[in-house]
């Protein structure tokens, strides 16, 4: 099949929803987060880019705290209403019933399946948003969203966004193990190498 240009934009990868929770003018506010990722692996890290009109990054910016709280699949609606209005126009305050850990300006979502709350360590600005790269101080979660002690993809129900559809999916079937499903291919490339 011949390979075609498509967009060159941001939006052709899935990505995990997820809540951000902060301390805006002295009260919480939720924002709508998909821009997330892994960046450190200990102490863990995660980094987040929050456009630099939203009363999200001003809060942030004044506190050096924030948190990540992953909805489940029955939060759709009250997930994407934390995206459609601003803190700065809009108290978004009395959506969720929070908790807090260790930080003062992390509000976390008892709600929420999975909560982080994490404190600034580094910030990056750029053009448009700012990246904040925030140490995960402490994760959250309850018994009935945990196997074996670890968190449970299926009990959690997380859900992801397409763009530039603007459509949330929830998480399908598990199709294989990583760091295994790979081993007998693995295996035969070694034992290609040693023929060699
Ligand atoms: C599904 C969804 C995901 C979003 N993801 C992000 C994001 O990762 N980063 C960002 O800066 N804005 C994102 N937005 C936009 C903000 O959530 C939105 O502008 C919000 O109203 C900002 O709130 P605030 O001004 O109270 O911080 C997203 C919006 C939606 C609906």
């Amino acid at each position: 099949m011949e390979k075609i240009l498509i967009k060159k934009d941001l939006f052709c990868l899935p990505w995990t929803q997820t809540i951000l929770g902060t301390h805006y003018e002295g009260r919480v506010n939720f924002m709508a987060l998909d821009w997330l990722t892994r960046v450190n692996y200990q102490p863990p890290m995660l980094g987040i880019c929050v456009n630099k009109a939203h009363a999200s990054n001003v809060a942030i910016r004044d506190t050096g705290e924030f948190s990540v709280n992953v909805p489940s699949t029955d939060m759709v609606e009250i997930t994407d209403c934390t995206g459609l209005v601003s803190g700065i126009h809009v108290d978004k305050s009395g959506l969720f019933e929070v908790f807090y850990g260790e930080l003062k300006s992390a509000p976390m979502i008892k709600i929420c399946p999975l909560t982080m709350e994490c404190k600034v360590v580094q910030t990056v600005e750029l053009p448009t948003n700012t990246f904040f790269i925030g140490e995960i101080i402490n994760i959250y979660s309850e018994d009935q969203f945990l196997s074996d002690g670890e968190p449970d993809v299926k009990k959690i129900n997380p859900f992801v966004l397409t763009m530039p559809d603007n459509r949330f999916w929830s998480v399908g079937e598990c199709i294989g193990k990583a760091w295994n499903a790979g081993k007998t291919l693995r295996d035969r490339l070694r034992e290609k190498e040693r023929k060699l």
